[in-house]
């Protein structure tokens, strides 16, 4: 009896073997497990249990026209989710998996609706991180999970940022310590056989295209009606209090409000802000990804006013952070 409710108090366990066995058995019997990934934590449920996957519907309040990525703990997982003709798939899954590539490729049908949002085509993707791959093997099945954020904030790179926005709403979640890549998974789809990318993420484009040559962009205009990414909605990545891009209202601001401002490089001047805070000392945008989210979290609940963030350059892993600052600076444009 006080263990039950002690365990129901502590929803964060330190990723331990045993714990990891315990998260396999809830994911088994249809509950919630938030886990770390080497992107961003997931919210994972059997991703081929209908009720289960519907409880992270309820619990992100994400509309159900947004279908969920399937994480595998093998390769050759992928063969029984989805259709696997295209050659390009293995070329792509030998170099970067395990690792932060989701393929969209037609569905097979194990997987259920809920899954893909009555979509033909599954998302699947293998994590590169230990405690997710296990948790994926002992629970045998695939495990749907979107980022464990509330619809439309903040990606979770921690175990207290799940708890900050989901607390409740989750059965365990396995800490991890922060994830190491810090932006989602890049997404490949495929139109008429040719790759597509769908979503700027983990992996930097440049290394995409040495394996399949110049790629179709499909996800900057018309996000919100366009069919091959429906979950790609104007704005997203948000915090909860307003933040643009630097611009020459910025000093004014400072002046009658507490403003926090986001750097990509270690500033050389101090400007009159509430707070500062900057990506990567040298400016490396590998180390600028890994610390997005967790420099958004803190600056979110520093008690600010509104938050400037300086764009980053568009090249590496700049084009995934500059992918979400424009959709999380889009929510507070007039
Ligand atoms: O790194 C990641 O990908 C993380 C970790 C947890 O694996 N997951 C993640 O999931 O970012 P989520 O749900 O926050 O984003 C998944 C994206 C959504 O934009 C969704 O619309 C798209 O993948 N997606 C999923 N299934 C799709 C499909 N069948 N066709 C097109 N887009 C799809
Ligand atoms: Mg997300």
């Amino acid at each position: 009896m006080f263990e039950k409710a002690f365990f129901k108090f502590m929803k964060i366990l330190p990723a331990s073997s045993e714990n990891i066995k315990k998260a396999a058995e809830f994911i088994k019997n249809g509950k919630l497990v938030a886990f770390p990934t080497e992107t961003v934590y997931g919210l994972g449920a059997d991703g081929l249990n209908p009720i289960a996957v519907s409880k992270i519907f309820e619990a992100k309040n994400r509309p159900t026209f947004n279908p969920l990525i399937l994480h595998i703990a093998d390769k050759s997982d992928l063969e029984k989710l989805a259709e696997t003709g295209n050659q390009l798939i293995y070329k792509l899954i030998d170099k970067f998996w395990p690792g932060p590539l989701t393929l969209v490729l037609p569905k097979k049908d194990v997987v259920p609706e809920i899954v893909t949002a009555g979509n033909p085509t599954v998302a699947v993707r293998m994590p590169d991180h230990p405690v997710a791959l296990e948790l994926i093997k002992l629970s045998g099945r695939p495990i749907a999970a979107p980022s464990a954020n509330a619809f439309g904030e903040l990606s979770p790179t921690t175990a207290q940022h799940v708890v900050k926005q989901l607390g409740k709403k989750v059965d365990i979640i396995l800490d991890g310590g922060s994830c190491k890549v810090g932006v989602e998974s890049t997404i490949i789809g495929f139109v008429n056989e040719e790759p597509v990318l769908l979503r700027p993420g983990g992996i930097p484009l440049e290394q995409i295209e040495s394996v399949t040559g110049q790629l179709k962009k499909h996800y900057t205009e018309s996000e919100d009606s366009n069919p091959l990414s429906p979950g790609r909605l104007p704005f997203h990545y948000s915090p909860n209090i307003p933040i643009r891009f630097f611009d020459d209202k910025m000093e004014t601001e400072t002046r009658t409000k507490r403003v926090g401002a986001l750097f990509f490089k270690e500033p050389g001047v101090k400007l009159n802000f509430a707070k500062i805070l900057f990506l990567s000392k040298n400016g490396d945008t590998k180390e600028a990804a890994a610390n997005l989210f967790s420099a958004l979290h803190e600056l979110e609940t520093s008690g600010l006013d509104l938050i400037y963030v300086e764009p980053v350059p568009e090249t590496g892993l700049g084009i995934a952070i500059m992918d979400r600052l424009k959709k999380a600076v889009k929510k507070y444009e007039k």
